[in-house]
This record gives C-alpha cells, structure tokens and sequence, in this order.
C-alpha cells in the first residue's frame, strides 16, 4: 500500500497527517511531485511507482479548490501506472455545508464536489462529515464512502482535561455529537438555538440555563470556520453566568480573525482535532482513521 500527500506546489498542507497515517497503516509513504507553471497550469507527476499496489491519497480540504484538479490529476497518474485500487483520505470533507440551493440558481455543492471526487477515485474516508439535510454519504457519492467519527477521541479528551462537564451544541445540527459525547461521559448535553444572518453575523440563545450551574461547559461543534458560532454561543453561556468554557471542534478551518473572535469572547481553551493542522490541534484521530480504513480495504479483499 502508498500513501501520497496531496501537498506541492501552489498547495497549503505540510503532509503531517498523510505521514502519521502512512505509519499507522503500515503503508509505504509516495513521493508526489506537483509544479505549477507560470501560466497557472499544473503537472502532477508520481514519482514512487505505484503498479499493483492498493493507493491512497491524503486532501488538505481546506485547499479544495486549488488541489481539486491535481488530485484528479495524480488519480488519473496512478490507474496509468497499474494501481489496483485508488482511494482518498480527506479527513475534512469540504463543500459540505451547502447541502441545498439557499438562493435561486446556487450550486448545491454538496453534491457536485461527490460526484467529483466519485468520479477521481474507487473510494473515500472522511472524519465527521457536515451531515444536515443529507443524511448519509451514501446520499451523493457513487463510490463507498467512509465517514469515521471522532467523537470517542474527544470524549476521552474532555474526560481527561475537564472536571465536570456539560456539553454545549450551539445548533440543532451539533445534537448528533452533543449526544454521542455526553453519552459517552454520562454528562449532562444541551442544543442552543442558533440564527445566522450572514457570514460573521450568528446569533445564539440559551433556552434553559439551569443545566449550566456548577458544571464547565465544553462548547462542541464539527467546524470552527469564522469562529462567530463558537464566540456567539460562548457569550451566550457567559451572559448566563456559566462557568469558563471551553470549545472543542473536530475540523478547525479558522479563518483570519476566527482566534481573535475567540478571544474577545472570553474563551478559555480551544482545541481541534488534527483533520485540519493548526496550533490548537489537541486531539490525533489518526489511530480511528488508520482502523476506520484497515476495515473498509479488508472488507473489500484488499
Ligand atoms: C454549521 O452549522 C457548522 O456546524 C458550524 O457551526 C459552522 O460552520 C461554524 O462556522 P463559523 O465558525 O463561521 O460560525
């Protein structure tokens, strides 16, 4: 088995995750070489040779749309040299959250990133997916697709580093993770009530504060992107007289200004998971993504 990083040229990404997972799959790391010539054009070229192994590429999603082609590119490359079977790791699944036409004539993106990246690779693993309105992968993809939930590594994080916890969703959406969380811990959970207006503009209301006495809460939530989810509901639990709290992510995108947001919220802590790479990464999924695919690729007699 190789593992390539999708990272190169023109692309963000350090191939940490690619590497850690190479390891922990026992996989031969791939070279992968990407340039980008002057006029913006770019080559992708496989310099590990990769006939009739079993292949895997690792996508920083944060860099969807400059590593979109090249990943089809370097796709396209490996079925040329003789790969039995091409898969891709994107532990964040990016586009996901527009998952309908919002306005008139909007791309649902959701849907035509899948069919994409269905027609790039045989099949894909990702962490945590943003599953609202579509309720399964298995609703827009035509290849198997993995989805590998981080939520038993966050929950042993929050055990070790948080006395007394209350799980805080900001949205109806987070209730999937509040629940498997504070199940997991046999801690109290709750959903707030959020409103968003526009990119930065979220509102949040707590309807019942009394679960908040005397109990740390540990904001959980799938993406921090501007960090105005996390600041809003934060300032929320504060006005209520909350305890410091805490915010845990699986994905953090965090935009410019999203730590700053964080900050003059009076948030004490955050971490992430590693999907993304950023300094508040606190959390390695690696060891449940490396399982998560031993399965899949047994299961289909690789
Ligand atoms: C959307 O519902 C997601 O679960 C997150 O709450 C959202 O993407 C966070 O975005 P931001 O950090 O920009 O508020």
């Amino acid at each position: 088995m190789i593992c390539y990083s999708l990272t190169g040229e023109g692309l963000v990404g350090d191939g940490a995750f690619a590497a850690g997972l190479s390891k922990a799959l026992g996989a031969s790391p791939g070279e992968l070489e990407i340039h980008r010539f002057p006029d913006g054009e770019t080559r992708v070229r496989l310099c590990t040779d990769c006939a009739g192994q079993s292949v895997i590429f690792v996508h920083d999603g944060r860099d969807a749309n400059a590593s979109a082609l090249p990943l089809y590119f370097a796709a396209h490359a490996a079925r040329a040299q003789g790969a039995r079977r091409v898969g891709l790791v994107a532990p964040y699944l990016p586009y996901m959250r527009q998952d309908r036409s919002f306005h008139a004539g909007e791309a649902v993106s959701a849907r035509a990133f899948a069919g994409f990246l269905s027609g790039c690779v045989d099949w894909i693993a990702t962490v945590d997916p943003h599953l609202h309105r579509i309720h399964s992968l298995d609703e827009i993809f035509a290849i198997p697709a993995l989805c590998i939930s981080a939520m038993p590594a966050i929950a042993d994080w929050i055990a070790a580093h948080v006395t007394a916890p209350v799980i805080v969703g900001p949205d109806a959406e987070s209730r999937q993770w509040v629940d498997a969380v504070a199940g997991a811990l046999a801690a109290p959970g709750m959903v707030l009530v959020k409103n968003r207006a526009g990119d930065r503009q979220v509102s949040v209301s707590v309807p019942d504060a009394q679960l908040l006495r005397g109990r740390s809460p540990v904001i959980l939530d799938d993406i921090a992107s501007s960090g105005h989810t996390l600041a809003e509901t934060a300032k929320a639990l504060r006005s209520q007289g909350s305890l410091p709290v805490t915010c845990v992510v699986v994905h953090g995108l965090l935009a410019d200004g999203a730590e700053a947001a964080l900050h003059a919220a009076g948030v004490e802590r955050l971490v992430s998971t590693n999907t993304l790479a950023h300094a508040s990464n606190g959390i390695d999924v690696i060891p449940l993504v490396a399982r998560g695919i031993q399965a899949l690729l047994e299961g289909a007699g690789n």
